[in-house]
């Protein structure tokens, strides 16, 4: 690592190390992180020291310090390898987030590897983000044809007026049945691969061993696919880069998967919520760009990636009112920093109101969510928001909205559960072949209806137990 002849910080400044840290994860936090964000600003200023689960790092909790954080990546990297307490082995060893940023792909690459892995993963997606592209236009077909198919479920299982979670009975399938499709999964690894992500995205005491079984998983799809390409993101990856090997590939699309599923799923469910706890007026007025606005609206007020990723000072910096030494871990918040600028936007001093497009819910910098990503990632949301309000004639929250559970973890903040009492306008098709009639056969002479019949199953069994 480089010698940097910049200042070093002053003796007499606190480290990180010398302060006592209060716990981010508390069950304050799950029930109210604005008023945990508010509380340490108070305290500490723009930047807070918090323990993540017993280690000590900054959480930067300022919009302006949070924008220069992830602008600068000069200064904040993202290689774990800079991490001077993993170097110096002050890690607990089962310290449980390590594993994941143990896993070595795009995320936690500096400089030209990181823009040629992001380069490929650009060229890669391409194809499938250009609505006029055959693959574009059969991806998007195909999101909708599968959340007709699991409103067609919902129809079979619970009728046509009645009580649904929205969550585990459409967003979460959905995003997985996505997932198994763009990626290329042939039927026996899909079910296997549904299965683990599913454990991996709840957590819980099997998430260690199916995060590996899912990277295996991954990793072995990528030699079938490498054997057999087919019109997938994973071929399209091994024609973008060649020469990565199955288990890098595999840990690449590994990470995608968790923003497939998890994050672009969150992103589903808060916007339902933002267009749930609306006025009337909001909700019949739904067109295309007001969905737009909608989302970002969601994403300001309840950002799926509520704590970034992890950056690493190069050099001793002065950030809020603190010295962070090289080396030191710092988690930019997008969460706190939204409440910021809102305040900012609804203060007197500005006079304004605030752009929703300020938000920081993909990201920013060299690190942000690749366009292309953003692209694919903003069609699922939109049509998967846009067919609930199709096929529901009626949908209202079955619990006020400060009272649906959250799941908050270091890094995201969704909802577990969306209820639910809703009537359908009528239309719903129950499940059949129909809808996907028109998508390309995948290899093995199969075809897409058997992959689909494959996951279909296989929700049904996540979904209403075993029958
Ligand atoms: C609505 C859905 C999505 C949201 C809200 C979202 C949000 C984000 C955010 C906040 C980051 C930056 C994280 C950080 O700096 O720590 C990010 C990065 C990333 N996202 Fe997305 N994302 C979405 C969908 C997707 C999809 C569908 C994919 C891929 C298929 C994807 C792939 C990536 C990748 C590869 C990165 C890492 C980029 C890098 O480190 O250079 N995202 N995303």
């Amino acid at each position: 690592m480089e010698a940097h002849p910049y200042a070093t910080a002053p003796a007499d400044s606190p480290s990180l190390e010398s302060l006592p840290v209060q716990p981010l994860l508390t069950s304050e936090f799950d029930v109210d992180p604005g008023a945990v964000y508010q509380r340490l600003r108070r305290q500490y200023g723009p930047v807070a020291p918090v323990a993540l689960m017993g280690v000590p790092a900054w959480l930067v909790l300022d919009y302006r310090e949070v924008l220069e954080v992830l602008r600068n990546e000069s200064l904040w990297r993202r290689d774990i390898r800079y991490w001077r307490a993993r170097a110096e082995g002050r890690l607990p060893y089962d310290w449980p987030l390590l594993a994941g940023y143990e896993v070595r792909q795009t995320m936690f690459m500096d400089e030209d590897e990181h823009r040629a892995a992001r380069a490929s993963l650009h060229s890669a997606l391409g194809p499938f983000q250009e609505a006029r592209s055959p693959q574009g236009w059969e991806l998007r077909a195909t999101v909708a044809s599968f959340a007709d198919e699991l409103v067609g479920m919902l129809a079979a299982e619970s009728g046509a007026a009645g009580f649904a979670d929205l969550g585990a009975q459409y967003t979460r399938p959905l995003l997985l049945m996505v997932t198994t499709k763009l990626f290329g999964c042939p039927v026996e690894l899909g079910d296997e691969l549904v299965m683990d992500l599913w454990r991996m995205l709840d957590g819980g005491p099997d998430a260690g061993p199916a995060t590996g079984r899912a990277l295996a998983a991954m990793t072995r799809l990528v030699a079938h696919r490498r054997a057999r390409p087919g019109d997938d993101l994973t071929s399209y990856m091994l024609l973008a880069d060649p020469g990565m090997s199955d288990e890098q590939l595999g840990r690449e699309l590994f990470m995608n998967a968790v923003y497939l599923n998890d994050i672009t799923g969150n992103m589903v469910m808060n916007t339902l919520l933002e267009v749930l706890r609306g006025n009337a007026t909001v909700r019949r007025s739904l067109s295309a760009g007001q969905l737009g606005e909608t989302i970002n609206r969601a994403a300001l007020v309840n950002p799926p990636v509520a704590n970034m990723c992890f950056r690493f000072a190069a050099r001793d910096v002065r950030l809020g009112n603190f010295w962070v030494r090289a080396g030191d871990v710092v988690s930019p918040s997008a969460a706190a920093a939204h409440q910021d600028l809102l305040a900012i936007g609804s203060s007197p001093m500005v006079g304004s109101t605030v752009s929703t497009r300020a938000h920081l819910g993909w990201g920013a910098g060299p690190h942000g969510c690749p366009s292309a990503a953003r692209e694919l990632g903003g069609m699922i949301v939109t049509t998967a928001v846009g067919r609930v309000f199709d096929h529901f004639s009626k949908a209202e929250l079955t619990l006020p909205p400060d009272q649906l559970p959250w799941r908050s973890g270091p890094v995201v903040r969704g909802l577990k559960v969306l209820p639910v009492r809703y009537e359908l306008s009528g239309r719903v098709r129950p499940p059949g072949p129909g809808p996907r009639e028109h998508t390309a056969p995948t290899d093995n002479g199969r075809g897409a209806d058997s992959q689909a019949k494959g996951l279909l199953a296989a929700l049904r069994r996540l979904m209403f137990g075993a029958k």
